[in-house]
């Protein structure tokens, strides 16, 4: 089974002072859609140093196949999620962010406004998705078609790599 970590930012959320309303979104779509498990769930301050330890320990020692962040993606001088998200990367996954891009903008100009980052630690995929619930929503849907054949990817042996061949 697929377990995902979802990471929402949020200095009002981790202070209590906002409920997050956003990580239960990608919850419920990652559950009902992916069939998958959240085995780990966050909220914690646009901080970059948490931020990156966060995911360096949900990558490395928890092992996760997905991580979905939430927030911190803007122009606000606190929003560092993106920074902390490419400080962990070993290859990054632009085709991922553009697909939401493409998508978001037909939604709202404001989309354009998302510094958001994607790619690879190991064998965990790592999201950066914008902080309203809304986004999270209209982003998600974007990519989650594609994400079972992206997380079988990862998951293939190393001796399996150069077998990958297009069954559409
Ligand atoms: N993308 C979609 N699909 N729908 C939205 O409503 N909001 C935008 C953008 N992306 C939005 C969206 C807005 S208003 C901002 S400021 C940026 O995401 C960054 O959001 P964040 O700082 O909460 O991460």
């Amino acid at each position: 089974m697929t377990r995902v970590g979802i990471l929402t930012l949020s200095d009002r959320g981790a202070a209590g002072e906002y409920e997050d309303r956003s990580g239960p979104v990608i919850q419920e779509m990652v559950v009902q859609r992916l069939g998958a498990e959240v085995a780990e769930y966050a909220v914690v301050p646009d901080e970059f140093n948490r931020i990156r330890d966060t995911l360096i320990s949900w990558a490395d020692q928890r092992q996760l196949d997905l991580i979905l962040t939430t927030g911190g993606t803007g122009f606000a001088p606190r929003d560092v999620t993106p920074e902390a998200t490419k400080a962990v990367l070993n290859r990054e996954a632009p085709g991922l962010i553009f697909a939401m891009l493409r998508d978001s903008l037909a939604a709202t100009p404001h989309a354009m406004l998302s510094r958001a980052a994607a790619g690879l630690r190991g064998r965990t995929l790592i999201v950066n998705l914008p902080g309203s619930p809304k986004a999270v929503r209209e982003n998600l849907e974007s990519i989650l078609p594609t994400l079972p054949h992206a997380l079988e990817l990862l998951r293939e042996a190393p001796e399996a790599e150069t077998g990958h061949t297009f069954k559409g």
